[in-house]
């Protein structure tokens, strides 16, 4: 059996017709860029999210840095994130103009280390970006008492965990703005590219919607900005599958609770490991190999089994090939967390769609494994 690494057309099909006539709608509009479909899931998103204001952008990346370029950097201010996230984290602080300051995760949940945030603040340290990497929540409670400690701004990066919650928090309650991705694979993605930020925070909001307007919040009126717009067709799209998430999420969970039950005792690995009391929506279901030489052969021997495992992410920022590319970027600390992350991981088949004989045909792939 063959077990692939996505279901978007098994998650099309059945929704279907939801999704067909929202395409339909913003074609019969022909308002296609700021239209209404755009207006419609802005709202929509802001009530799911329970946030005063929800902006469209054209992707992930953008939600990110035009959320820095709102705030106001100067050169050499300084943004603190971590150094196993996907690359569009730091690249986003690049292309706002910022420093990238990359510290270590958590040995455990590979989201970002609070104390390693806490060592790497300087007088420059304008913002912090902490990440729910494969979807579980990020440590916020402390990454809010040292951003309350210094003054610092906190930008979640929520690409990979709508629908995640933290023990006693939510997604934006201790934050100053949250940012997503809409992109395919996402738990909530388009069938392209999208992404949003989401506040509380009204000059975050008129900041974000001006800079994703080539400046422009009336007519003909200009600053500086981009072109970054989430288009009314993805909208729809992002409008009819949002209905759905909850159930879907449901879904992701309980696949992962089948393969921790089927994989529990095997040796080789490392289960993901989510925090008592936390959320966890498993964007990804990342195992780790206990012996970073092990990783490559599991990847190879399950990739031939037709088990299409992958990696996130097999290459840390920081060792990317000519990193920094001039641009402003430090390392604080260690980074020895990440790097055995990056050496170790595989992630394997989840979502929605996928059957318990696709699953139990994973778990048993892996456990047949020897070294
Ligand atoms: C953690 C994280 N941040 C940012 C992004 C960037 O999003 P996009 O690809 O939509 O630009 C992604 C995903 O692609 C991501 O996983």
């Amino acid at each position: 059996m063959n077990v692939s690494f996505y279901g978007h057309t098994r998650q099309y099909h059945g929704i279907k017709s939801e999704i067909d006539a929202n395409i339909a709608k913003v074609l019969e509009s022909g308002q296609y860029v700021m239209g209404p479909m755009l207006k419609q899931f802005e709202a929509e998103f802001a009530a799911y999210t329970g946030k005063k204001h929800a902006i469209g952008v054209g992707n992930g990346t953008d939600a990110i840095s035009l959320t820095i370029m709102a705030l106001g950097l100067r050169p050499g201010d300084e943004i603190i994130t971590h150094a196993n996230t996907f690359f569009a984290t730091a690249e986003a602080i690049w292309i706002a103009g910022g420093k990238a300051v990359l510290v270590d995760c958590d040995e455990r949940t590979r989201c970002i280390d609070p104390q390693a945030v806490a060592a790497a603040i300087t007088p420059r340290t304008k913002a912090i970006i902490p990440v729910h990497l494969y979807g579980q929540c990020a440590p916020m409670r402390e990454i809010r008492k040292l951003a309350d400690q210094h003054r610092l701004f906190v930008i979640e990066d929520n690409a990979q965990a709508i629908e995640a919650r933290g023990d006693d928090f939510r997604i934006g309650e201790l934050s100053d703005a949250v940012t997503t991705s809409f992109i395919i694979q996402k738990n909530l993605g388009t069938f392209g590219d999208g992404g949003a930020v989401y506040t509380d925070n009204a000059t975050i909001d008129a900041g974000v919607r001006k800079l994703r307007n080539h400046g422009s919040s009336a007519r003909d009126h200009h600053s500086f900005g981009f072109n970054s717009r989430l288009d009314d067709i993805h909208a729809g799209i992002l409008s009819a599958k949002l209905k759905h998430i909850g159930e879907w999420t449901e879904k992701r969970r309980q696949w992962a609770a089948r393969y921790d039950a089927g994989l529990k005792g095997v040796d080789a690995i490392v289960l993901p490991y989510a925090r008592p009391g936390y959320r966890h929506v498993y964007h990804l279901y990342e195992i780790e190999t206990r012996d970073a030489a092990d990783r490559n052969p599991l990847l190879a021997y399950l990739n031939g089994k037709g088990i299409d495992a992958k990696t996130h992410y097999s290459i840390p920022i920081h060792k990317q090939e000519g990193y920094p590319w001039g641009k402003d970027a430090e390392i604080r600390g260690s980074l020895a967390n990440a790097e055995k992350n990056a050496a170790s991981c595989i992630s394997l088949p989840i979502y929605a769609e996928l059957t318990a004989e696709e699953v139990d045909c994973v778990i048993d792939a892996v456990r047949s494994w020897k070294r």
